[in-house]
């Protein structure tokens, strides 16, 4: 057995913290990686045991998740977003840079056991793509040349701040903070900029304000009772639209 008995009585704490246990087992998983350095067997045979799972339960969401590593991981986790706008906008030139200068492939590990690449998915950041993740904090507007020096700052164990998060510390300290145990960096760094606030600085230059209804448009309920009413039409348009056959649909008809 390679977990401490602080770990077993954190996996528990974990488990007490939700009405269902079961519940806990994403955090716990997190936390088995933070001190493991992956999802170990003997991980998800004591989250089985303290959840009353079975260790095939455990598996199967230890394996459908990718922020869950089945292999020891590196220092630091480096993910390259290569998902359609990230890609088109660099992603893809980054990851060739990246996997070159490093000498790995995906889901790989140096050397020196510094840094784990892996290419990603979207990360929700496309407004500043193409993004790259250090220990999943963000890195925006990124190049091949940044990204390049950013590891290797990584890996020279040079102090490196996300662009709009913490200061970066490893991924296993990370994937504690995950966990749910916080490290106190919650409040370091912005964590909107410029282009995500486009959209609310337009607002207030234009006085819109949310519930603003349109000439014709359905608007947005501001009681309970509205709510209710609103939801009720919308489901009566919907079962109309159902009842219709799909030639009334799509062509309306037309005989041309
Ligand atoms: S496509 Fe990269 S963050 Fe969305």
């Amino acid at each position: 057995m390679t977990l401490s008995e602080t770990t077993v009585a954190e996996l528990h704490e974990l488990a007490g913290r939700y009405p269902h246990k079961r519940s806990a087992l994403l955090p716990m998983l997190h936390l088995v990686q933070s001190v493991e350095g992956s999802v170990t067997a003997e991980g998800i045979e004591r989250c089985a045991e303290i959840l009353e799972l079975s260790t095939a339960q455990v598996s199967g969401v230890a394996t459908f998740y990718t922020m869950y590593k089945r292999r020891p991981m590196g220092e630091h986790h480096v993910g390259v977003c290569t998902n359609t706008l990230c890609a088109v906008m660099g992603g893809d030139a980054i990851f060739e840079r990246l996997k070159n200068h490093l000498d790995v492939g995906n889901d790989e590990t140096t050397a020196d056991g510094k840094v784990t690449l892996e290419h990603i998915e979207c990360n929700a950041a496309c407004d500043f793509a193409p993004v790259l993740t250090v220990n999943w904090e963000f890195f925006d507007n990124q190049t091949p040349e940044s990204a390049v020096e950013l590891v290797d700052s990584l890996r020279a164990g040079e102090a490196v701040r996300s662009t709009r998060g913490a200061t970066i510390t490893s991924w296993r300290e990370a994937e504690r903070v995950i966990a749910g145990f916080e490290d106190g960096r919650v409040d370091e760094g912005p964590t909107a900029a410029g282009a995500s606030l486009a959209g609310l600085r337009i607002a207030r230059e234009n006085g819109w304000t949310a519930g603003t209804t349109s000439a014709g448009g359905s608007g947005t309920a501001t009681t309970k009772e509205g709510a209710v009413a609103q939801a009720d039409t919308a489901r009566a348009e919907s079962e109309t639209v159902a009842e219709q056959s799909p030639a009334d649909v799509e062509g309306g008809g037309s005989d041309d």
